[in-house]
């Protein structure tokens, strides 16, 4: 049994979403507009990046102070030369119960039996349109809808469970709400919306471009009735709601109208080994030094338990309780922390 740490507001560290790339194929005018992320835009050098080695021990160390999940983020993670090299070494330390990843989907099919083959539980596709053209241009690189349900078909013959992300944005993609939730109800996958949130500093976040939730479930019980459910574990992101007379359910993530912050069990670490322990913060605490310093396994973990010892973030419920237009300016870029 290992330790639990708890922080300033009694939340035990219990999810790392390790994030392997800060590059991505696509351009999200929500996450990498084409404008700031162009041509000339720097990523992190390979030296710069924590190698699968050094992934490896302090997920190892991660698992000693209570973490069992692990999702792999990017940018977009299957950029990451060798992943399911990675995964196989993730899959092989004490105390990781899941493994599950976050992608755009458009390399899926290339890599799903790998990837599965490698101890890779779960896979979480985003997918914000089913109408080529707008998704074209959602993902600013010209890449098709069907490239994407390529790689949910690959992975679901190579026997990931998967589950979709959709970002909604009122007057950009909400009239794709109720196409999507068909679909995918239809597909027998569960569909999860996400409500436009105000990560980093580069989208150009208004507040009337969120689509509350609520609305969202108004919209499609107004079509396929829904009743809500219980959540699986304890702090999970989304709110379900499962159609009335079936076992399919959908999903959503409400984090600018109902901050879900009192139940946040989830630490964030880049690619080139910062820790965050907020999706909104501005700095992370630098974990790659002491790991090229030859620090011991107990000083990286007494760093771990101080880090976490002293957070005390609630950012979305702050947002939620001050200023509903609030945006501060300084925060880590999602492509940064892989959201
Ligand atoms: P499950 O283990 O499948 O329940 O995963 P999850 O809901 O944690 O997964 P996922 O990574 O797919 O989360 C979906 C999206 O919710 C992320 O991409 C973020 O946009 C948002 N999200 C996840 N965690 C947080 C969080 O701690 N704070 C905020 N504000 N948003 C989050
Ligand atoms: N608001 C909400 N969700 C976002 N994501 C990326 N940027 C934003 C944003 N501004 C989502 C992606 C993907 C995951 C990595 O985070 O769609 O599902
Ligand atoms: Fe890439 Fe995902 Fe960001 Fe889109 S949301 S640019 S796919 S990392
Ligand atoms: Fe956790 Fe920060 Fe998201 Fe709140 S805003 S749920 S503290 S990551």
């Amino acid at each position: 049994m290992s330790e639990q740490i708890l922080d300033t507001r009694n939340r035990p560290l219990r999810d790392l979403r390790i994030s392997v790339t800060d590059k991505c194929n696509f351009r999200c005018q929500y996450c990498m507009p084409a404008e700031i992320f162009g041509p000339d835009f720097e990523f992190l050098p390979q030296h710069k990046l924590l190698s699968f080695e050094e992934i490896t021990r302090l997920t190892r160390i991660f698992t000693s102070v209570g973490v069992g999940k692990i999702r792999i983020t990017g940018g977009e993670p299957l950029m990451r030369k060798e992943l399911p090299k990675l995964i196989e070494m993730i899959r092989q330390v004490d105390g990781v119960q899941d493994i599950a990843m976050t992608t755009n989907g458009s390399l899926l099919a290339r890599h799903a039996k790998a990837l599965k083959e490698a101890g890779l539980d779960r896979v979480t596709v985003s997918l914000d349109s089913l109408d080529d053209e707008r998704f074209g241009r959602m993902n600013g690189r010209g890449y098709h809808v069907s490239d994407v349900l390529k790689g949910i078909e690959a992975a679901a013959e190579a026997g990931l469970s998967i589950k979709l992300n959709m970002v909604v944005q009122r007057g950009v993609n909400d009239e794709d709400i109720l196409p999507m939730a068909r679909f995918f109800r239809e597909q027998k996958h569960t569909l999860r919306f996400i409500e436009f949130m105000d990560v980093g500093n580069s989208n150009g976040w208004k507040l009337d471009q969120v689509v509350p939730s609520s609305e969202i479930v108004q919209r499609i019980h107004e079509e396929m009735p829904l009743t809500p459910i219980d959540p699986n574990y304890f702090g999970e992101v989304a709110s379900r709601y499962r159609y009335v007379g079936t076992d399919q359910e959908i999903g959503l993530i409400s984090s600018v109208t109902q901050a879900f912050c009192s139940t946040c069990t989830r630490a964030r670490l880049s690619a080139e080994g910062k820790l965050y322990s907020c999706l909104f913060a501005s700095v992370g605490d630098d974990l790659r030094a002491p790991l090229r310093e030859g620090k011991s396994d107990e000083e990286i973990r007494e760093q771990i338990r101080t880090i976490w010892g002293k957070r005390d973030d609630r950012y979305s419920e702050v947002r939620l309780n001050d200023t509903p237009g609030l945006n501060k300016p300084d925060k880590v870029e999602m492509s940064h922390i892989g959201g």
